[in-house]
């Protein structure tokens, strides 16, 4: 199996599991930086992230450079066997830029200026900003390429920013020059016909600043599409300065499924995949959204192992109102990550800051020092990453695979939709869970992607679906492959434009079903399942469907409501392969209803037997199997038949021994050697592409 090659590896292969933390001594005295490292040993801490937010600690005014502080920090890592990700500090400018250059700083869409004092305020486009931060990159990739305890470079932080400024005008017309060679075909492409918004001249289009009403929605889309870009060239700018100095792999941290930039293009830019992600203490099922995160990042990754760069050792600072976490959900939490391909655990910050807008964030040494439940809880997860260290590396691919796409979901939720109640983090939370609960693992790959090694494709909400994807899915599924649609999916093309004819158009061989009106609901309507004791109901949508070929039947239909007896899920045999379709949004009960028929379909087996509960998740690392509890009950599991007759299984972490049916406790964490294969062994498919 090709797996992407990955950067982190020239890492893990010294450091084994990495654990560790954003550092920033620079708020503290010199004097405590031995004890900040005498504590990181007793730890078990390999890796700190240094200099995310110190611009202006190394370059005090324009002009004057300040690397004393920098230098003995390094070496006192280097000598104490710490490595470092260093970071570019080009997340927070200092004041002096702003005030010196105040095009340098963004713009909302009403004209406010965004001004320092915060972090954050530079518009992607300024060339002001560009040029100081490739200055400060340039000379930090000097001094500190050759530096042992540098193991990597860290770009920026969570880039996100966006600006409607006169120099992001200037680059988004450039930017549409590029994408459509001219003028008219921008025209053509926004649909400016209607509302008579037909451009002139290049210098009338803008971002789309405050408008009185809707704006364009191409225009909307391809202004997220540009500023995504402009965030990539940002990351690409500063990546080639490093890499014209040094060798060490770079990367910047992603923040998951965040709106604002596509990841599928930086994956490809990066050196490796760095996430940071925030369980929510406050929300019991957040882990959900926490291991569709990893999977995400599982399938930026192509596979191969990514690095958690972020994450909570208790309260975030951030939110209205932050929960601290129980005892024991940080290693869960944590060990969570590790279970679903990453190679690190680290923590946004190894100490709390006393001052600033972050002061009452935990950090993995709160201020009230080390004898803490936190700092405990800390060393025991660094004790347990040396017994996992054997995992560091080995790549974490699965056999399930969610189709998420940027441009997609950016032209779904514009705010001419026929409903703002199909949204689409929760049609993909709606099609994953039911895979949770049966501990399967996915990669959530671009509908792009090659299927070849993949036995089921779900595409849970995928609006605008261009014609080349639909085929590629198609032609899979006809080769043997089972795929999974939901609601609203294939109907605009790559200009958000609807597609003529009878919907999902692009999809309807495959689905052997169309429709021809979406019906969002004022009142729930019932849905029956042809062969389940099932009385689900759709609570937001319908679609007005039709069966479109001999091959295809009805899974479920609806029975209340104008559409009463009509297809709601259709189930069709397109090829050597199978089709579901829903048309309608369904209770989880329901949804699960449909991953089961096609798990078998796919002829796909699950390491449990029957469900896990509903806080327990199960995921398989090559030979080994992770089962967390997240709640703060004792749960049953009772694993399936290859794995009992296996015999008892050892756990990693603790060396005891574990029957099939076992019991976890509160915040329990089981890492079990595991023969079992998700592969049915009587599978013969062999799937194209
Ligand atoms: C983000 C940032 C960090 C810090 C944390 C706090 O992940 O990258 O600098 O602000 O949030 O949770």
């Amino acid at each position: 199996m090709q797996l992407r090659s990955h950067g982190l590896k020239n890492v893990t292969d010294g450091t084994g599991l990495l654990f560790g933390a954003d550092y920033n001594p620079e708020q503290w005295p010199e004097q405590t930086w031995p004890e900040d490292i005498a504590l990181m040993k007793r730890a078990g801490v390999n890796i700190v992230t240094v200099g995310v937010f110190s611009w202006a600690r190394l370059q005090p005014e324009e002009g004057q450079w300040n690397f004393g502080w920098l230098d003995r920090l390094l070496d006192l890592l280097a000598d104490n066997g710490i490595r470092v990700c260093l970071a570019t500090p080009t997340a927070s400018p200092p004041p002096w830029l702003g005030h010196h250059y105040p095009d340098s700083l963004p713009t909302t869409p009403d004209g406010t200026t965004l001004w320092y004092g915060s972090r954050n305020q530079f518009s992607p486009s300024s060339s002001a900003y560009r040029a100081a931060a490739l200055a400060v990159t340039s000379r930090l990739a000097s001094r500190y390429a050759g530096h042992p305890a540098v193991a990597m470079w860290h770009v920026g932080n969570e880039l996100g920013q966006i600006s409607y400024d006169d120099e992001t005008a200037v680059a988004f017309r450039s930017w549409l020059l590029r994408r459509y060679g001219s003028l008219d075909a921008v025209n053509t492409a926004w649909g400016t016909a209607f509302w008579s918004q037909g451009y002139s001249s290049w210098e009338e289009i803008l971002p789309p600043r405050t408008a009185p009403y809707m704006h364009n929605p191409t225009q909307v889309l391809d202004f997220h599409r540009f500023t995504s870009e402009a965030l990539l060239e940002l990351f690409m700018a500063e990546r080639d300065v490093i890499r014209s100095r040094a060798e060490q792999p770079v990367t910047t941290n992603l923040m998951g499924f965040f709106r604002g930039a596509d990841y599928f293009r930086f994956a490809k830019e990066t050196d490796f995949i760095g996430n940071n992600h925030y369980v929510d203490p406050a929300q019991p099922q957040s882990w959900e959204t926490a291991a569709l995160t990893h999977d995400l990042c599982r399938g930026l990754a192509g596979g191969a192992p990514w690095m958690l760069m972020e994450s909570a050792t208790s309260a975030v600072s951030w939110r209205g109102h932050n929960v601290a976490k129980d005892p024991g959900a940080l290693r869960v939490d944590s060990l969570s990550a590790i279970a679903r391909g990453s190679d690190a655990v680290c923590y946004f910050q190894f100490r709390q800051s006393a001052f600033g807008a972050e002061r009452f964030h935990s950090a993995m040494v709160p201020l009230a020092g080390a004898d803490t439940r936190v700092f405990r809880e800390v060393c025991s997860l660094g004790a347990d990453l040396q017994e996992l260290r054997l995992l560091a590396g080995t790549p974490a691919p699965s056999r399930i695979a969610v189709l998420f796409d940027w441009d997609s979901w950016w032209a779904s939720e514009s705010p001419d939709r026929p409903s703002n109640r199909l949204g689409v983090m929760d049609q993909l939370l709606a099609y994953y869970r039911p895979l949770l609960r049966r501990g399967h693992c996915v990669e959530v790959i671009h509908p792009s992607s090659p299927l070849g090694r993949f036995d089921l494709v779900l595409a849970p909400s995928l609006f605008l679906l261009g014609e080349k994807d639909a085929e590629a899915l198609g032609a899979w599924v006809s080769a043997g492959g089972t795929a999974v649609v939901g609601p609203f999916s294939g109907v605009a093309d790559a200009n958000g434009h609807l597609r003529s004819g009878r919907h999902p158009a692009v999809l309807a061989d495959m689905l052997g079903v169309t429709g021809e009106e979406w019906r969002p609901l004022a009142n729930p309507v019932r849905v029956a399942f042809a062969h389940e004791p099932l009385e689900a109901e759709a609570l937001s949508w319908s679609e007005d469907l039709r069966i479109h070929t001999a091959s295809a039947s009805p899974v479920a239909s609806f029975a209340s409501g104008p559409l009463s007896g009509q297809p709601a899920v259709v189930r069709n045999n397109y090829g050597k392969g199978w089709s579901w379709y829903a048309g309608a949004d369904l209770p989880q009960s329901a949804v699960a209803v449909i991953i089961e028929g096609a798990l078998r379909d796919a002829r796909l087996t699950s390491a449990v037997a029957g469900e896990l509960p509903s806080d327990v998740e199960l995921a398989q690392r090559g030979d080994y199997l992770f089962l967390l509890n997240h709640g703060d009950g004792s749960r049953r599991v009772e694993l399936n038949e290859h794995l009992k007759a296996g015999g008892p299984s050892l756990d990693l972490l603790s060396g005891t021994t574990h029957e099939a049916e076992l019991t976890l406790p509160p915040y329990g964490v089981l890492v079990l050697k595991n023969s079992h294969t998700t592969e049915d062994p009587t599978s013969q498919q062999q799937n194209g592409n």
